[in-house]
């Protein structure tokens, strides 16, 4: 909980509103990283999901590596990013998907080697942010084609005016966001804990 008073004090100073729909928050997560802030949140996501018996963290390159390498360090499993390129040494065969980004108005395919993933697998899925829901829809499909388990979703930043938390929810998925984004109406970061009840 403290961790998640602090993102939130981060956001506020540090971020930068640029539209009703984004956030610009390049210097802790997106560009520059906030080693220190990084290695709380991945305490943070290894104690909420410290009873999954998680065996290993899969994330997208880039901005979702960060998080997802200090959670795997808390929880001490290895970490997975899905690459966006096909890399040149990536020989074996592959787990591939399409992914639309509506706010890039671009589709890729994203893919990890079969040889990281099987059936005895408890996966955790770690993204930076999560909006539209694309990317980490893409990334559960990428898990169940290799027939192991989706045991949860940890989101760092989660725009909760967009579909995505909402879409995964609704496939019955655990889906854990440290922040949670009600509106960036007016040029203002509004937190969904902030919310007057
Ligand atoms: P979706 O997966 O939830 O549908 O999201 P979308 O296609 O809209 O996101 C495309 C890219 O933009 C992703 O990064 C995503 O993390 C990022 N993104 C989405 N909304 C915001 C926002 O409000 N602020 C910031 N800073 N990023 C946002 P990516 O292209 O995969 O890049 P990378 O940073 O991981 O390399
Ligand atoms: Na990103
Ligand atoms: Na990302």
């Amino acid at each position: 909980i403290a961790i998640m008073r602090l993102l939130e004090e981060k956001i506020k100073t540090d971020g930068k509103v640029i539209s009703k729909d984004v956030l610009k928050v390049d210097s802790f997560l997106n560009h520059q990283i906030d080693p220190d802030l990084m290695l709380e949140i991945g305490k943070e996501f290894a104690k909420i999901f410290a009873n999954e018996e998680i065996t290993k963290i899969v994330t997208i390159e880039s901005s979702g590596i960060a998080p997802a390498v200090m959670t795997g360090l808390q929880l001490n499993v290895p970490v997975i990013f899905a690459r966006k390129q096909k890399s040149l040494t990536l020989y074996e065969s592959l787990l591939t998907t399409t992914v639309h980004s509506f706010t890039k108005k671009e589709t890729n395919d994203i893919s990890i080697s079969k040889k990281y993933l099987d059936e005895n697998d408890k996966i955790l899925i770690i993204d930076d942010f999560l909006a539209n829901g694309e990317a980490a829809l893409g990334l559960v499909d990428l898990v169940q084609q290799a027939n192991a388990q989706v045991a949860g979703i940890g989101i760092v930043i989660e725009k909760s005016f967009q579909p995505g938390a909402q879409k995964l929810k609704d496939l019955g998925l655990r889906v854990e966001s440290l922040a949670r984004i009600e509106s960036l109406a007016n040029g203002v970061v509004t937190f969904i804990s902030e919310k007057v009840e």
